[in-house]
């Protein structure tokens, strides 16, 4: 009887760690990782956020320390969240001058200068009473082009702050083009915009309205979010913002919607970053808590996982962590 031998033998190339490093077709690096941070008007220390183990609100003070940490250990950037004192119903906090994320733009834009990209979060969600995205008519509606000029105006405040990249986030139609147009007219023609292009309205970011204190007050964002059902959808998002002016798209998050990460990346030109969202943090870390997960390697597979999947740039309040550890 001849002993059949398998011609093709995959564990070959598994036999060694060093054989699977030299194989392996996906690879993290730090200057491809993006820390969100929050920044929180009125507090005199840090306070950790309960439902993000490890995340903190930041006092302007802390915020400087841990964006210096971050850039030490080569992280590719940093998104700001400011959280007011005051909220209104126009959020006017949001594009003031003397408002907590215009202040602490110039904070890190003087500390840092070049050596990150410090990217903002465009917004009204944190700086309204009513924690919306946009302006809310008498009987309750997000109006569409009456926030497109707030968010117009609050990119050039970001600017003029130090933002170098703004990153709209609240899916109103039309939003890239209303902040390129106010951008350029303002003489910032060099700022970026990263959209917030694909944005599911997702139970994953529950943790975040924690974080940024920004759960609605009535309602939820399904009318401008897009339904988790739908794929086709994200692509029409995707060019009509590269339509617009984005220089750059999110999906988010990322990882529940990978197969999107996959077609976005396979259709356009343009970077590509997705968003490990606050849920997708909160449930690791939780599991992990438990004993139930293997923090460490579960973290890098997730990371590894969104690469895999086609994002070039990963958002993930892992950053500095994972930098430092691939160093
Ligand atoms: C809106 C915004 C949200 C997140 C980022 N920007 C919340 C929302 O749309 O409800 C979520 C981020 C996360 O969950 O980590 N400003």
């Amino acid at each position: 009887m001849t002993v059949m031998f398998p011609v093709t033998r995959p564990r070959r190339l598994r036999r060694t760690p060093a054989l699977r490093r030299l194989v392996a077709e996906t690879r993290l690096a730090p200057a491809d990782l993006v820390l969100p941070m929050f920044v929180k008007e009125g507090i005199d220390e840090a306070k950790p956020v309960a439902s993000m183990p490890g995340v903190l609100q930041h006092t302007r003070d802390s915020l400087r320390k841990a964006a210096h940490e971050a850039v030490e250990a080569g992280v590719g950037g940093l998104i700001l969240f400011g959280i007011p004192a005051e909220k209104d119903g126009t959020g006017s906090a949001a594009d003031d001058p003397s408002g907590v994320m215009q202040v602490a733009l110039r904070d890190l834009a003087s500390d840092l200068g070049d050596a990150t990209v410090i990217m903002t979060d465009l917004c009204l969600d944190e700086y309204t009473d009513h924690g919306h995205c946009g302006i809310v008519t008498a009987s309750g509606e997000i109006d569409n082009d009456a926030t497109l000029e707030r968010y117009a105006s609050i990119a050039v405040a970001q600017a003029a702050a130090g933002a170098s990249v703004v990153a709209p986030s609240g899916m109103m139609d039309g939003q890239v083009g209303a902040i390129r147009t106010a951008l350029d007219q303002a003489g910032y023609t060099g700022v970026s915009i990263l959209g917030y292009s694909v944005k599911y309205s997702s139970a994953y970011y529950g943790p975040f309205r924690d974080a940024a204190e920004c759960a609605p007050q009535f309602g939820d964002r399904s009318t401008h979010q897009q339904d988790p059902a739908n794929a086709a959808e994200s692509l029409r998002e995707v060019f009509a913002d590269i339509d617009e002016g984005a220089d750059m798209v999110m999906v988010k998050p990322a990882g529940p919607y990978l197969d999107i990460v996959r077609q976005v990346r396979d259709a356009v030109d343009v970077p590509v970053a997705a968003y490990q969202v606050s849920g997708e943090y909160s449930m690791i870390e939780a599991a992990a808590a438990n004993g139930w997960l293997d923090r460490d390697r579960t973290i890098h597979e997730s990371l590894t996982s969104i690469r895999r999947a086609g994002a070039d740039i990963i958002l993930t309040y892992w950053a500095t962590e994972v930098a430092r550890a691939l160093r």
